[in-house]
């Protein structure tokens, strides 16, 4: 046995999630409707709220109970130092967060319709140079059981999966490390992710930009996609979501709205952590997907993610 699992299992400790992408500010203006161009509109609610899909997942990870950590870039500053004291509150690990010299660090100006339920985002990247592979070689793999990246520098992501692939590929199945990615944004470059991992999440957007009119179309247009045995899901709003498993078999969650619409800001990175949050403690995919569906909807009735357990 590794040296670190003896010391963790003297310790009582659990093995944890580590989720890899985005850190960002989210400058939330919440507005009764949205306002007309050229307008000067007084907002309802205005505030600063940590973002980024990777950040949002770990956040509601440590909401339902699961040790987490992160990993992503962070640029020096006042916005820096509030996004890292926001993950610290909310008790996730940042042990790998990695300082960049450069850049600032990525923020959102995100226009929240209160009458329609819509989050119009305009993200600023900063420059920000994204985690390595090498900053990856310094995660010790036998401290977590499951890893998720949001696909961003996919030709770096790609290696830091191949290398947890080879640690898999030394170990017997109870000691490897699940993984998942997630492919948001339509660009061809990060495509080849989906190829990659245990778990592929896809946006309806994603979906949408390859023609595909819902969950199900998407799940059979693209399984040639991920490798074999993979899981691959697609969330699709108030359609709930569906996922195809390792067997082929196709699974449906219906969507859980809550009675008002009033944040819908992140609730893609909710589904995916709860998601990943119930597949790592063992449960099927249909339970996996039902909890998702379940705790995104309510996300969509709070402001934030306070209260979605
Ligand atoms: C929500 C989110 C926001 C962030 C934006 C980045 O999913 O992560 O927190 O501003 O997306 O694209």
């Amino acid at each position: 046995m590794a040296a670190g699992a003896a010391a963790r299992r003297d310790q009582g400790g659990e093995k944890r999630i580590l989720c890899v992408g985005l850190v960002c500010l989210d400058i939330i203006s919440v507005v009764e409707a949205y306002p007309a161009e050229d307008s000067d509109t007084r907002c309802v609610s205005q505030r600063w709220q940590r973002g980024g899909n990777a950040s949002n997942s770990c956040t509601v990870l440590s909401l339902l109970g699961a040790p987490c950590a992160f990993m992503g870039s962070l640029a020096a500053g006042h916005a820096a130092d509030f996004v890292l004291a926001d993950l610290r509150r909310y008790g996730v690990d940042v042990g790998h967060v990695v300082p960049q010299p450069g850049g600032c660090l990525p923020a959102s100006v995100v226009i929240a319709s209160a009458s329609r339920g819509t989050r119009t985002i305009l993200h600023a990247h900063g420059n920000l140079p994204d985690v390595t592979a090498r900053d990856f070689e310094r995660v010790d793999l036998s401290q977590y059981k499951w890893i998720h990246w949001e696909a961003r520098n996919a030709a770096e992501q790609a290696e830091m999966m191949r290398r947890v692939e080879r640690y898999n590929g030394a170990r017997p199945p109870a000691e490897r490390v699940r993984t998942s990615v997630e492919v948001e944004k339509p660009r061809e470059e990060l495509l080849p992710l989906m190829g990659l991992g245990h778990v592929v999440f896809i946006s309806k957007d994603l979906a949408q930009h390859f023609g595909y009119r819902s969950a199900p179309e998407a799940l059979r247009g693209l399984h040639s996609r991920v490798q074999p045995g993979a899981t691959l899901i697609c969330a699709w709003a108030e359609e709930g979501a569906d996922a195809l498993g390792p067997g082929g078999e196709l699974v449906h969650s219906d969507a859980f709205p809550p009675e008002t619409l009033v944040d819908t800001l992140g609730a893609g990175d909710t589904f995916n952590a709860a998601v990943i949050f119930a597949l790592s403690a063992g449960r099927s995919l249909q339970d996996a997907l039902t909890f998702g569906c379940r705790i995104a909807g309510r996300k969509c009735g709070i402001q934030g993610y306070d209260g979605i357990v």
